[in-house]
């Protein structure tokens, strides 16, 4: 028997628009319930969620930001979220890229996470990838110095791509001894992961970190985000991609959650869908 997607979430209705995030950036997102300057953690693609939720509750101050382009995804992560005490999580509908490029500062990243992205294994779909130059770069310009980014992958033809974008990319450098390590002591296992080491799936963990900005010259240092994306095609308030609705059921979580539903149809715009 199939299980319907469930949208009511009672309590209070956090979510956002994309123009009031715009408006408030990230810091306000989070506020009140955490303060400036955050401690900010971003991981793309969280799909069922569990390795933001062990994070954010190991480290309450930090500010974890959760970034999926699939709204039953973000849907029903935010309707977990709802039932936890966790005040540091939001959550965005939206393609990974266009947050990087679109919301997010120079310097105000001290994490980025991709677990386990989409291979795209088949050569013709390999520009879907979401690992590319022009996104690792994005996003070493907004790293703090010293910040890092952490991408695994359990397909060895994908890991060949990232050990090549990682590995040439000015602003960053690799914080492990080898390209890639098979398992990391410490690291929280995502579903997917422990789904491949039960396969006997050889695992590749990348961790490269942000070069401090004092030692580049200042032509290597991308401008700072405009946040300017306008937004023009924003969903109505309530309104789903399939043109159901969320209905008057007021939300989505009490405790600061905040679920920005509709900011995929402003932000994305190219075919990784
Ligand atoms: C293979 S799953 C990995 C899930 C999870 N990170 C794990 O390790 O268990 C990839 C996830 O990334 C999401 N995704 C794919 N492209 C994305 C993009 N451009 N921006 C944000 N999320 C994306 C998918 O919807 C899916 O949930």
């Amino acid at each position: 028997m199939s299980r319907r997607l469930r949208y009511d979430i009672p309590g209070e209705d956090w979510r956002r628009s994309h123009s009031s995030i715009v408006e408030s950036g990230i810091e306000g997102m989070f506020a009140p319930e955490l303060e400036p300057p955050l401690s900010l953690v971003v991981e793309i693609g969280f799909c069922r969620g569990e390795f933001l939720m062990d994070m954010a509750r190991r480290h309450p101050k930090r500010a974890f930001l959760g970034v999926e382009i699939s709204f039953k995804r973000v849907l029903k992560m935010a309707r977990r979220f709802a039932l936890t005490d966790l005040e540091n999580v939001r959550l965005v509908e939206a393609d990974g890229e266009g947050v990087v490029a679109s919301l997010l500062g120079d310097a105000t990243v001290e994490e980025f996470w991709i677990n386990f992205p989409d291979p795209w294994p088949k050569a013709r779909h390999a520009g879907r990838r979401i690992v590319q130059s022009r996104f690792v770069s994005q996003m070493a310009s907004r790293l703090v110095d010293g910040g890092v980014v952490q991408i695994a992958s359990d397909d060895a033809i994908y890991a060949s791509h990232i050990d090549e974008i990682l590995s040439g990319e000015p602003l960053l450098r690799n914080a492990f001894d080898a390209p890639f390590l098979p398992r990391v002591p410490g690291r929280l296992e995502t579903d997917y992961e422990s789904a491949w080491r039960a396969e006997g799936r050889p695992l590749h963990f990348f961790c490269y970190e942000r070069l401090p900005r004092s030692s580049l010259e200042p032509s290597r240092t991308l401008p700072a985000s405009g946040v300017a994306v306008p937004p023009a095609r924003l969903r109505p308030r309530g309104a789903l991609a399939g043109g159901g609705s969320l209905g008057t059921a007021q939300t989505v979580c009490p405790r600061g959650l905040v679920c920005c539903l509709g900011l995929s149809r402003v932000l994305s715009g190219h075919p990784r869908v």
